[in-house]
């Protein structure tokens, strides 16, 4: 079949060449660097199938302009889809395919770097043993056992890392409305109230997907809740919390450390070298200038395992769709989206 992969970089045509190679058909394959809008829509005609990452640009006029030059399958190369509206493609006719689980130890166990890294500082001792500064002044660290840690959302990624934070002896606990109390206790933890986990939590860390009852769940009331110093990592999606909130909230100091892989606006900043642009976000730059934040951009995901996983299913659900109609992994209940 051919198919149009966007937002594409070098790291996914040499997954998705040999994932394509592996397969028992190899499909029409046409790598484009641009992120699918309006613009770049038009270079879907004569495709039946178009590849999507979480960045690119889904919405009812580009899906129409997608439907109208042929287009019947998105293979969406991502386990969220809250960037697709699911009701147009439901009007259009248009099967959405997606990769629902590729390597939640991925994730996972970037989550945790950032937690070291916020706690021990090793980004700055870096930069500073480099440069012959071998003071310690300002690298001062807290022991992660006897910690208290909440999950918020314990889904595959959330209990893996409820798994990887019992093992620094750290205590899990954990809020999800749709609990699963043996897999969470089988990794040693508990899940309790959003209110209790907002107050005992010593690092909160979300996996939750972004849907309409999660969007700003981190607002200004939920950060006042928190204890003060908390440790906040987001690796789910950027507008489960409200960054504005966060920029007071450090500047209050309840927010003690910061990770972020997602932002509410990456869309258009995250995935290229804009180094020798100035940042227009001013929200994004305020961020920037707190020394105890960490933003990385949106790679948590990024392992050979990961896009090894995520090239293979990507294929098998647009062969799938080739042969009998149907992907493997179709996205089909709107009400259900998880992000
Ligand atoms: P999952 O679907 O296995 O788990 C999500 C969990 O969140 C479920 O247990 C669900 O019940 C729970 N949940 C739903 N509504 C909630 C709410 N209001 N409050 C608390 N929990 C709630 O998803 P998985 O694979 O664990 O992924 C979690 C999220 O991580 C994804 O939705 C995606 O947004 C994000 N993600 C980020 C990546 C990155 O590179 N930074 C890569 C892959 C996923």
């Amino acid at each position: 079949m051919k198919v149009a992969v966007f937002s594409t970089h070098p790291f996914d045509r040499h997954f998705f060449d040999i994932a394509n190679q592996a397969a028992g058909r190899p499909h029409d394959l046409t790598f484009f660097e641009a992120r699918l809008d309006m613009q770049s829509a038009a270079l879907a005609a004569g495709y039946r199938a178009i590849c999507a990452f979480v960045n690119d640009r889904l919405d009812r006029p580009v899906l129409e302009a997608l439907s109208e030059k042929g287009v019947r399958l998105l293979a969406l190369r991502s386990a969220g889809f809250n960037h697709v509206d699911l009701k147009a493609t439901q009007e259009l006719g248009l099967t959405v395919a997606r990769v629902p689980a590729y390597s939640p130890d991925a994730i996972a166990e970037h989550t945790v770097a950032m937690m070291l890294t916020l706690n021990r500082k090793t980004h700055k001792a870096y930069a500073r043993v480099r440069e012959g500064n071998f003071a310690l002044d300002g690298l001062l660290g807290f022991d992660l056992r006897g910690r208290t840690v909440g999950i918020v959302g314990t889904g595959k990624i959330g209990l893996n890392v409820a798994r990887i934070m019992r093992g620094f002896d750290c205590e899990v606990i954990a809020y999800d409305p749709y609990p699963d109390g043996a897999a969470l206790a089988a990794v040693g933890g508990a899940y309790v109230g959003w209110n209790t986990l907002l107050a005992r939590s010593d690092i909160i860390s979300l996996h939750c997907p972004l849907t309409p009852q999660t969007r700003h769940m981190i607002d200004a009331a939920a950060i006042a809740a928190m204890k003060k110093d908390v440790m906040l990592i987001n690796t789910s999606r950027g507008a489960v919390v409200d960054t504005r909130a966060l920029v007071a909230g450090l500047k209050n100091g309840r927010i003690g450390y910061l990770g972020l892989d997602v932002y509410e606006e990456e869309e258009g900043l995250f995935f290229n070298d804009r180094s020798d642009q100035p940042i227009q976000d001013d929200l994004f730059a305020r961020l920037l200038t707190f020394p105890n934040v960490l933003v990385t951009g949106h790679q948590a995901f990024f392992t050979k395992e990961a896009l090894s996983a995520i090239a293979d299913t990507t294929i098998a659900n647009i062969s799938a769709f080739e042969s009998t109609g149907k992907p493997l992994h179709p996205v089909e209940e709107p009400s259900a989206a998880p992000s």
